[in-house]
């Protein structure tokens, strides 16, 4: 981890244009190249201020990991079990940026919704790491709804033994 304190915060609708551009530049360095050409561009231009905008205000949870002011990383959870986002800039990857990301999270999905088993659609350079998380296949490498390459991985928690007090 860095020297610097990762700070994570939900985001706001006005954050929506510093996560469009951090995403929009990892998913063009290490997703486009694993992808077939149209449903990667397409991918992209989807990805804009104004839909993760609209994707904020209508609830869908954001978290931004910043250094200082710098935003490094962002994860994105839909209905708090399925991870649809999750990206950290290339000069901040390998300091344990992500797995702090996921963690809180997870976390966060637990407590409000008591969710157990959560989902993604994992990118190929993805795998490795939601591997480390825990997360397993649940079937082969895939074309998605949406024309991208995609490995559905799924991972449950185990059940608590009793609540904390
Ligand atoms: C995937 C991504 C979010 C990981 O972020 P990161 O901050 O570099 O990851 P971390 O440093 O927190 O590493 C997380 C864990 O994965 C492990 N890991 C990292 N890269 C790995 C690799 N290539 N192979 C195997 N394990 C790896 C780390 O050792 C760490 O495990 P540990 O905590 O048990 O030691 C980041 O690399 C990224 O944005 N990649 C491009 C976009 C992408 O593929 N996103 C996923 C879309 S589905």
């Amino acid at each position: 981890m860095s020297e610097q304190l990762l700070r994570i915060r939900l985001a706001r609708p006005e954050d929506a244009p510093a996560v469009a551009t951090l995403i929009r530049r990892v998913v063009r360095r290490w997703v486009l190249p694993d992808q077939p050409r149209k449903a990667g561009q397409a991918f992209l231009l989807r990805i804009t201020t104004r839909f993760l905008r609209e994707k904020i205000v209508e609830g869908q949870r954001f978290y931004l990991g910043y250094l200082g002011d710098v935003l490094v990383g962002v994860s994105g959870m839909r209905d708090d079990c399925h991870l649809v986002h999750f990206f950290v800039s290339t000069r901040y990857q390998g300091r344990g940026i992500s797995r702090r990301l996921w963690q809180r999270t997870m976390r966060d999905a637990v407590r409000r919704a008591g969710t157990r088993r959560f989902t993604l659609n994992a990118t190929r350079c993805g795998v490795p790491i939601y591997l480390r998380f825990g997360f397993r296949a649940t079937g082969p490498e895939q074309i998605s709804h949406n024309g991208l390459r995609v490995t559905p991985m799924k991972m449950i928690l185990p059940a608590t033994r009793g609540k904390r007090a």
